[in-house]
């Protein structure tokens, strides 16, 4: 499903969340990422029906996201932050979320979609003794259950341990085969495993869209590595975006975003794809 985003602007108040975002993306994995209150979690509320926009366009195939009722049979949603019936067991909450959304599933059914998050051995754990892992990948089953064809997840790695990000994170990939799914993140390798392509969005604008591989390209001759002595490190630190500084003896060094050479002992390396987002966030 094509889910397309023309001059959509968001406003709270006077202030504006979001400026004049065109997007387009398609079937398949795509990220949004973006930094603390960039507007990632305001655009997916307004692409979830949730918020209304206060100008644009967006559209699943033909369907306006005007249309509340047909998009939110179109979508699962999993929010930033959520919380089931402390009380209701593993099972019960899918059972119950089923039919709210008017969906008879047999308990086979059901087990079954608790295995696909790997839940199936917890079925009967009451949801206030999940991990925050363990709750995501129930979230994710919950946002599932009305077999929507698109999938938007707000952070749903965020505040995991590497190996249930990891998790998360194939099952999404798993998911982005038959499915178009949007994953807002603000950690980068979210996206680099997991991706092809991205948008990235800073204070309300989007300042990239396109593939992974690209956005790497984009900052090539950008970064540069170099051994300063210790006296000089506060001025670069001040002049440059240090990306990273290790201080060794009386010498420091440095991996820094520079559009020139910044000192004759400086060496060009290949950027990685956080090398590239702090060189868009950082406008360098
Ligand atoms: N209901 C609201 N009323 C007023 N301002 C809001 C509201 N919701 C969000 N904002 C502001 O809009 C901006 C974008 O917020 P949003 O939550 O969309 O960012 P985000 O990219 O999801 O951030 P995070 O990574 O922290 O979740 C922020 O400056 C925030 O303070
Ligand atoms: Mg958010």
């Amino acid at each position: 499903m094509k889910i397309e985003i023309r001059e959509l602007t968001k406003y709270y108040g006077s202030y504006r969340a979001l400026d004049n975002i065109n997007l387009i993306f398609n079937e398949g994995i795509h990220g949004l990422l973006g930094p603390n209150g960039a507007g990632k979690t305001t655009l997916i509320r307004i692409l979830s029906t949730l918020l209304p926009q206060t100008s644009g366009q967006i559209c699943y195939d033909s369907t306006s996201v005007a249309d509340k009722r047909e998009i939110r049979r179109i979508i699962g949603y999993l929010p930033q932050e959520f919380s089931f019936y402390p009380g209701f067991t593993v099972y019960e909450t899918l059972d119950y979320f089923a039919s709210l959304s008017n969906k008879k599933l047999s308990k086979k059914e059901i087990l079954d979609r608790l295995e696909a998050v790997n839940l199936q051995d917890l079925w009967k754990a009451k949801t206030k003794t999940l991990s925050g892992g363990m709750k995501r990948r129930l979230g994710i089953a919950v946002a599932l259950v009305g077999e929507p064809e698109v999938l938007i997840v707000d952070e749903p790695t965020a505040g995991l341990d590497p190996e249930e990000r990891i998790r998360v994170r194939n099952m999404l990939s798993q998911l982005g085969k038959t499915k178009t799914v949007l994953l807002s993140t603000h950690i980068v390798e979210d996206i680099a495993l997991s991706c092809k392509s991205l948008s990235i969005l800073n204070k309300g604008r989007l300042v990239y869209n396109g593939t992974v591989k690209d956005m790497v390209k984009s900052s090539e001759g950008y970064v540069w590595d170099l051994t300063v002595d210790f006296k000089e490190y506060e001025g670069y630190m001040d002049k440059y975006n240090v990306i990273s500084s290790i201080v060794d003896g009386d010498k420091a060094l440095l991996r820094l975003l520079s559009k020139e050479k910044p000192s004759l002992n400086a060496v060009s390396t290949s950027p990685t794809l956080e090398d590239a987002y702090m060189r868009l966030i950082k406008d360098v």
